[in-house]
């Protein structure tokens, strides 16, 4: 559905010196799946999409979008696609049905037609008790699911969304990843940006993680998890306490964190007891200590050097 190769993008500043956004990235993304590109602000997320988009030109490479060429056929790909940008696009003043169908008719689709599909993505985004009410009077769960709908009433073979659940509450969150899966098993392709770690965990069969924009790992999540040896250790350590912690435990690989330490272990079961020896040896005390195996902060980590929680923070 989307194969990129050496894909570029840099942007002109007044002062200082370009900024380079997209580094040459490829992707591949397989049709019918919902594929994720996690990173930090900043990262290059939605520039990349912009640019698979058709919204901004690339400085260099080549991008094919659901079987059209991005440079040679943006017209072909823009009717291929349904794009729902990270601030969303609706008008304060407009009803969720008025929004709907006219972007239906923008498509080209008829009258009668756009309003039967507006009534049909309205039921199935449960928006319809709130069709008629115009969009300034929505709450923010409501007007994403709205800019959402916006973005597949066309009914595109991909979509693109841009941080769809970036501010609603679990909720609401989980509520969406229920809507974007819905859309996935009715054979839609969704790439969905995010910098949640739970989101792309849980929702996303494949991810691309994004760096300064370079992508530093691809895989499904538990491929990129298991890709990890080892276990981890989380020692919690009130602050004052944590240098000394971290050159007690200096024969282990360890990360330094706020909060206390994070080890990297071969196997955790041998490892708590050791380390519990040495902090009580040297009198450090310690507010908690647990086992995980590594998460997708842990791949984040080992491949940026930093946690990606914490530059979320
Ligand atoms: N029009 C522009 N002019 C100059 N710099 C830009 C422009 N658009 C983006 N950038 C810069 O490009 C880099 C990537 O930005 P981008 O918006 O793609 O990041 P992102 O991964 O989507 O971040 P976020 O998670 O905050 O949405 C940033 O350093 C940003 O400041
Ligand atoms: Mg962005």
């Amino acid at each position: 559905m989307i194969e990129t190769r050496e894909l570029r993008k840099s942007f002109k500043t007044r002062r200082g010196p370009a900024v380079e956004a997209v580094r040459g990235i490829d992707l591949d993304v397989a049709e019918g799946e919902i594929f994720g590109f996690l990173g930090p602000n900043g990262a290059g997320k939605t520039t990349t999409l912009r640019m698979l988009a058709t919204l901004i030109e690339p400085d260099g490479g080549q991008a094919t979008i659901a079987g059209a060429d991005l440079r040679r056929e943006p017209g072909e790909v823009r009717r291929r696609i349904g794009y729902v940008a990270q601030g969303g696009a609706t008008w304060d003043d407009s009803t969720a049905v008025e929004e709907l169908v006219l972007q239906a008719r923008l498509y080209g689709v008829s009258k009668s037609e756009a309003r039967a599909r507006a009534t049909r993505v309205l039921d199935a985004f449960q928006l319809s008790e709130y069709a008629d009410r115009k969009a300034k009077t929505y709450s923010g769960g409501q007007r994403r699911r709205v800019d959402i709908a916006l973005g597949i009433i066309h009914e595109p073979r991909l979509l693109f969304l841009d941080e769809p659940t970036t501010g609603l509450d679990p909720q609401s969150r989980a509520h969406m990843w229920d809507e974007i899966r819905r859309l996935r098993d009715e054979g839609m392709t969704v790439f969905i940006t995010t910098h949640y770690l739970e989101e792309a965990d849980a929702l996303c069969d494949r991810i691309s993680i994004m760096d300064h924009g370079e992508i530093v790992a691809s895989g499904t999540p538990a491929s990129l998890k298991r890709s990890l040896a080892g276990e981890v250790v989380r020692v919690g350590l009130p602050l004052p306490a944590v240098a000394e912690a971290s050159s007690v435990l200096s024969a282990y690989k360890v990360d330094v964190l706020e909060d206390g330490l994070r080890l990297h272990v071969e196997d955790g079961a041998s490892a708590i007891p050791d380390i519990l020896r040495l902090l009580d040896a040297s009198g450090v005390p310690l507010t908690g200590i647990e086992l995980h195996r590594p998460s997708l902060d842990d791949v984040f980590l080992a491949k940026t050097g930093r946690s990606l929680r914490e530059s979320a923070e």
